[in-house]
């Protein structure tokens, strides 16, 4: 049968896996390459990821989400708020089988390239919803919330803390400005009665820099 994702003409290759993706994705690999090659052909074709980030694919995007999973429980089930073209959450789904995945993304063109994906790698744990992050609270709740590059920690603590189930999580995705953006959060986070929050680092041994995030734990809801 033919692939939908893959009629389109790829711009470039991605480049081959480095060493360490065998590690962290195991038997899923070929998986995690095929996805690779969807982002840079039918992600870039159709404007979902700039082709400049093809040749980096792999440190940038892949092994970069990836390494977040070290920072979720077994058997978790993990929004991905603003999924993009599936980052992080098409990469924590390949790595970690054990997480059931919900693609939050509210954008159709963005909705049908996911839909696309996990069919294409038969990810049988992961759900697309096409939402705002607003329009699922109350509905929808999940031990950890990831997002990348969504939204100024505010915005995104409005959006994602009332999609944490009680004990769990949000862990969002952030460069270097992590600590000042936490600390400048604080009347936010009062607000919203969130749990302790802190700047976390993952894959400090595999990449360089490793990624940041913020992990906020679930708001105290008062009886
Ligand atoms: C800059 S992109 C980042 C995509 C992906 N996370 C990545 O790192 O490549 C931000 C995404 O957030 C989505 N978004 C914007 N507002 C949102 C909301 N209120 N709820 C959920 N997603 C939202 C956009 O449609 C877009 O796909």
């Amino acid at each position: 049968m033919t692939d939908p994702v893959s009629r389109e003409t790829a711009p470039t290759e991605p480049p081959r896996p480095p060493e360490v993706a065998r590690g962290i994705f195991g038997d899923s690999l070929p998986h995690a390459v095929r996805y690779a090659e969807l982002l840079a052909d039918a992600g870039v074709v159709r404007g979902l990821i700039g082709p400049r980030e093809t040749p980096r694919l792999w440190e940038r995007h892949l092994l970069n989400c990836a390494v977040l999973a070290d920072g979720i429980p077994d058997g978790a089930a993990v929004a991905d708020v603003g999924s993009g073209a599936g980052l992080p959450g098409v990469v924590l789904a390949l790595g970690r089988p054990d997480l059931a995945v919900t693609l939050v993304e509210p954008l159709q063109r963005r909705t049908e390239f996911l839909t696309e994906v996990v069919g294409a790698l038969g990810l049988d744990r992961v759900e697309v919803v096409r939402a705002r992050a607003e329009e699922l609270h109350g509905v929808r709740f999940f031990g950890t919330v990831v997002s990348r590059a969504v939204a100024p920690l505010p915005r995104l603590l409005r959006w994602c803390l009332p999609l944490v189930a009680p004990g769990g999580q949000m862990l969002a995705m952030k460069g270097a400005s992590a600590e000042e953006e936490l600390s400048k959060a604080a009347a936010t986070l009062r607000r919203l009665n969130a749990g302790p929050a802190e700047v976390v680092w993952f894959g400090q041994e595999i990449l360089d820099p490793p990624t940041t995030a913020i992990r906020v734990a679930a708001s105290v809801r008062r009886g």
